[in-house]
């Protein structure tokens, strides 16, 4: 299973890359809007992520008819040959992701709550579907049954489309995503910090660092 960062923060990216964790980044306009203050260079900023990225960067349009989608998908894909376009799942969307796929442009079809969009997504031709789990928990569905449902579908009809969780809040969402066999989750960098960590490993660590600093002061290391 593939980890993306959810973010336009460089230096999440930066810090996520030098863990060796991150296979790929998804923005949107919101995330964006966070990290494009005054004086800030968005363009820039954008640029830096796809340069900096060892992998897929997903850029969203932002516009709703398909010819503005069109010219601003062509301007995504020159930030890089990893830059995926982010197309939102509509009718004018699809019809994008349609043409885009006819030219061998990467699309990731993007605010997806369930099985049949993801279908329809994928009938168009789009690289990855983001089917939104935390949004959908938000209003008391479990997020999760509908990646399990599109594995189904997907699974039905051999198509390979990626799925790609998004909307992440919690490390069980990872855990079911990786029980169902989703290809990617994209997390919010809070969400990346907390996959490694366990109590019982700290309460290890510090009982074998304590064990040995009794027969080694100071920690010496004996080789
Ligand atoms: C996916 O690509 C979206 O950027 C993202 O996962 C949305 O998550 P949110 O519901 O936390 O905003």
């Amino acid at each position: 299973m593939k980890i993306f960062l959810d973010t336009a923060n460089i230096e999440e990216i930066k810090t996520g890359v030098e863990w060796g964790l991150v296979d790929g980044v998804t923005t949107n306009p919101t995330l964006a809007s966070k990290v494009a203050g005054k004086g800030k260079d968005l363009a820039g900023i954008i640029r830096e992520i796809v340069k900096t990225t060892p992998g897929p960067v997903s850029v969203e349009v932002v516009a709703t008819d398909y010819e503005t989608m069109i010219k601003q998908a062509h301007k995504i894909v020159e930030l890089g040959s990893n830059a995926v376009v982010k197309i939102p799942m509509t009718l004018d969307g699809l019809k994008a992701i349609k043409t885009l796929k006819s030219e061998n442009i990467s699309v990731n079809c993007t605010l997806v709550f369930n099985p049949v969009q993801a279908l329809l997504a994928a009938k168009a031709g789009a690289e990855y579907v983001s089917p939104f789990v935390g949004r959908l928990d938000d209003i008391g569905q479990d997020g999760m049954q509908i990646i399990d449902q599109i594995k189904t579908v997907f699974t039905n009809y051999a198509i390979g489309t990626n799925i790609l969780v998004a909307s992440i809040r919690n490390p069980v969402h990872v855990l079911r995503a990786g029980i169902i066999g989703a290809d990617v989750v994209t997390l919010p960098f809070d969400v990346l910090k907390k996959l490694p960590a366990h109590p019982k490993t700290e309460e290890g660590l510090k009982r074998f660092l304590d064990d040995w600093e009794e027969v080694s002061p100071n920690g010496k290391f004996p080789f």
